[in-house]
């Protein structure tokens, strides 16, 4: 459920008419619901009680301070993957005790400022990194809380480039080096081994891969403790689909959270989440307007906003619904839509069914909350997407658009040619 409807005919986010947003602040720009933010953190943290759970938002999903604050402020966590990325988080106000730090390619410099700040646990990929972080956490004096995260040899996700469990991915170790890595960091008086952590895909919409990965993961911890050693907590990581408008919907929380208790049946240990999209990505959209039509006898729609705006459809062939601001009665015809970028690939749909367009129209892309402005650039030398947050009949830009002329103040020409 989201906050983005028609009333009278205007699609509004909770009590804004978006074509308002673009007036005020123009086009191309994210909108969020705190509603809809709000919403989907408590109704997934809800689905587990009476277990209390981490609920750790990932905030590669969306990094927008404003909107880490807004989940902050309900009680959720964040899950990071980047010394910047924990620095967002601290700064929205989420407590260093419910931090995680993932990813396979942490730095020196990283690991250690993450030990200096106290996250709640570092998610440990490889032997290498557990040697090292052994050595950051004896230099800085302090106690790195850690988890091993297991590659159970799962994958799954809406597609090849965004699943992350199969053995021959990037991420984790093996379920047996797992148990060697933990044993070797439970004797490590540099290093506290709280537990083990697991994440096989984004975007998944069929709970049994991720039941099997949580089965690995119970029977691990299970054989850590007959083996004599401690093991307090696991990280289930995140990977729960949303409904992109074209597709049957994905479990929900409460049938996910139905089958965590069932594999969790009877064991006492805690346990934490990493949702990212399932979050955010229905608590978001982005405006955009029709720049013209070109003739064809099917016709495309050209766009202001462009695949540097939103990604999704370019490298994933990702489905983004289309909604007109001003809901229409006209029937619809087949259409092709794209940006303005000087390649093929910045085409958001083909033959997509849509209401007749013209120039000066403005359309929301769904669904975009999530892996939107995170992954924007400022390609042809566009500006930076700005983002704005809706709260009932409120709105406030909450990142400005970061034009040229400011992006040219980083450049400079090298000596050599300034004679
Ligand atoms: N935890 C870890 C360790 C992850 O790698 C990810 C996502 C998450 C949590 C959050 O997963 P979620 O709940 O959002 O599915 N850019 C792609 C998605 C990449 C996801 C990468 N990892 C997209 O636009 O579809």
């Amino acid at each position: 459920m989201n906050h983005f409807e028609y009333r009278g005919g205007a699609l509004c986010c909770e009590g804004v008419k978006l074509a308002d947003i673009a007036e005020a602040v123009g086009t191309p720009a994210y909108v969020y619901s705190t509603a809809t933010l709000e919403r989907h953190y408590q109704v997934f943290r809800d689905a587990f009680l009476p277990r209390n759970v981490l609920v750790a938002f990932a905030v590669k999903a969306n990094a927008n301070i404003a909107v880490i604050a807004t989940l902050a402020r309900q009680g959720a966590g964040a899950d990071t993957v980047s010394r910047g990325e924990i620095e967002r988080a601290l700064m929205a106000g989420v407590p260093a005790e419910k931090i995680i730090f993932s990813g396979v390619g942490k730095t020196a410099d990283e690991l250690a400022f993450a030990v200096q700040a106290g996250v709640h646990e570092i998610n440990v990929e490889s032997r290498a990194e557990l040697e090292l972080l052994s050595e950051i956490a004896r230099g800085v004096g302090k106690q790195a809380p850690i988890a091993i995260r297991v590659n159970p040899d799962v994958g799954a996700g809406g597609h090849d480039k965004i699943s992350t469990g199969k053995s021959d991915a990037k991420f984790g170790v093996s379920p047996e080096q797992a148990l060697a890595l933990y044993a070797r960091a439970a004797d490590d008086p540099h290093l506290h081994a709280q537990g083990l952590a697991v994440h096989i895909g984004s975007q998944i919409r069929d709970l049994a891969p991720l039941e099997a990965a949580f089965r690995v993961m119970r029977s691990l911890a299970e054989k850590l403790r007959s083996n004599g050693i401690a093991i307090e907590r696991l990280d289930l990581g995140g990977g729960l689909g949303v409904p992109y408008f074209n597709e049957p919907d994905p479990p929900s929380p409460a049938e996910y959270a139905a089958m965590v208790s069932r594999v969790f049946d009877g064991f006492d240990i805690g346990l934490s989440f990493e949702p990212g999209r399932m979050i955010a990505a229905n608590a978001g959209v982005l405006l955009s307007r029709v720049v013209r039509l070109q003739e064809r006898p099917r016709p495309i729609v050209v766009l202001d906003a462009a695949m540097n705006d939103l990604i999704r459809p370019a490298i994933y062939d990702a489905y983004h619904g289309i909604m007109p601001l001003k809901q229409a009665t006209a029937s619809e015809q087949a259409v092709d839509v794209v940006g303005p970028i000087c390649e093929t690939g910045d085409t958001f749909t083909r033959n997509r069914m849509l209401p007749p367009l013209e120039a000066g129209d403005l359309v929301a892309f769904m669904t975009a909350g999530a892996y939107g402005a995170v992954m924007a650039s400022t390609y042809n030398a566009r500006a930076l997407v700005p983002e704005v947050l809706v709260s009932g009949d409120k709105f406030e830009v909450v990142r400005r658009r970061w034009d040229v002329a400011e992006q040219l103040r980083l450049e400079s020409l090298p000596a050599w040619m300034e004679s």
